[in-house]
């Protein structure tokens, strides 16, 4: 089974990445965050995103960069330049579902616009140097969209759909539409990943229990949560408060280093996540919430992890 971490913009850039695999062993694959706007035609990556890219920050790790963008020339030159730094695989964010991000017609605003959509997919599968993976929702308002959209993905020669089934207007609420997943293995030519929803293991074995064909997970949140869950998953050791510990003292030392006093607010962003590790999130989420300053932050993430007690099965809620 294919373990990859879901891109989730704001929290799994490369110091993430890093940590976790130091910590918890490297997963199967990892996917940026989506890298957007893209440079111009001939222009390269503004600073920010050459950072995320630097194959020095990503190395041992098998990385997928993702692009956000319905411009099917910058998205060509995106993918050269990601192609002369060593990726071998680019990834199409179809799943955003921002309303900017939607009004523009990028991410899951592209699924509006079935035509656009595989003229754009057409035309960059063509020029591309480098295979494209999808990342889908299944439609903007409703699941009837989706017949169409999967014939659309089947005749554009996509290297792997990675389908979130849920529509542009869940955003993350609700149930995952599961049965559009096991539709889609049904259907496709290419390989399918299921991602949404996965937080512990019992999740993972029903996902498997209702689709055995399954070859490929995306974790989330629940990585976010439980940082030991792929190990959990493959019947490892469940996370220990030990390891939480050193894990967040590391990412919060790699963001110190890299940005200064904006580490606060970038654990701040973790937090709001791991805090449902522990028994009492609420307490956790209590002691974190308005501290600005590094000297605080500290002291509080001192004292969480000196009295605080792990949930007995950490879930993301
Ligand atoms: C804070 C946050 C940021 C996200 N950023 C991205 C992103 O950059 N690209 C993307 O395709 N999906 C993004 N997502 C969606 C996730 O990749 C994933 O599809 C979603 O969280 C459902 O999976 P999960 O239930 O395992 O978390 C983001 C989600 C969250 C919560």
């Amino acid at each position: 089974m294919l373990l990859s971490l879901a891109p989730m913009e704001g929290i799994t850039g490369y110091a993430f990445r890093r940590v976790h695999a130091e910590i918890f062993g490297a997963l199967d694959r990892y996917y940026t965050p989506f890298i957007s706007p893209l440079p111009k035609v001939g222009a390269p990556f503004g600073k920010r995103n050459s950072r995320e890219l630097d194959p020095e920050n990503n190395q041992g790790l098998n990385v997928v960069p993702q692009l956000l963008t319905n411009d099917a020339d910058r998205f060509i030159w995106a993918a050269g330049l990601l192609a002369d730094m060593g990726y071998k695989e680019v990834n199409l964010n179809l799943g955003c579902p921002s309303g900017t991000v939607v009004a523009k017609e990028k991410g899951s605003g592209l699924l509006r616009n079935p035509n656009r959509l595989e003229a754009f997919l057409v035309d960059v599968r063509e020029r591309s140097p480098l295979p494209i993976s999808v990342k889908t929702r299944v439609g903007i308002e409703s699941d009837d969209e989706y017949d169409e959209l999967l014939a659309l993905f089947c005749r554009c020669g996509i290297a792997e759909l990675i389908v979130h089934p849920r529509v542009q207007k869940d955003f993350y609420d609700g149930t995952p539409r599961q049965e559009l997943y096991g539709k889609t293995l049904e259907r496709a030519p290419f390989p399918v990943a299921y991602n949404g929803d996965i937080f512990t293991q019992d999740d993972y074995g029903a996902l498997l229990a209702a689709y055995p064909q399954t070859r490929h997970v995306m974790l989330g949140r629940g990585i976010l949560v439980n940082p030991a869950l792929a190990r959990e998953i493959r019947g490892g050791e469940i996370l220990a408060l030990t390891e939480l510990k050193l894990f967040h003292d590391k990412l919060y030392e790699t963001y110190t280093n890299d940005m200064g006093g904006n580490a606060v607010f970038r654990m701040k962003e973790w937090w709001s996540y791991a805090k449902c590790a522990f028994a009492d999130p609420s307490s956790v989420h209590r002691a974190i919430r308005k501290l600005r300053r590094a000297d605080e932050y500290e002291t509080a993430a001192r004292r969480i992890f000196s009295t605080e007690k792990l949930a007995d099965s950490p879930r993301f809620s």
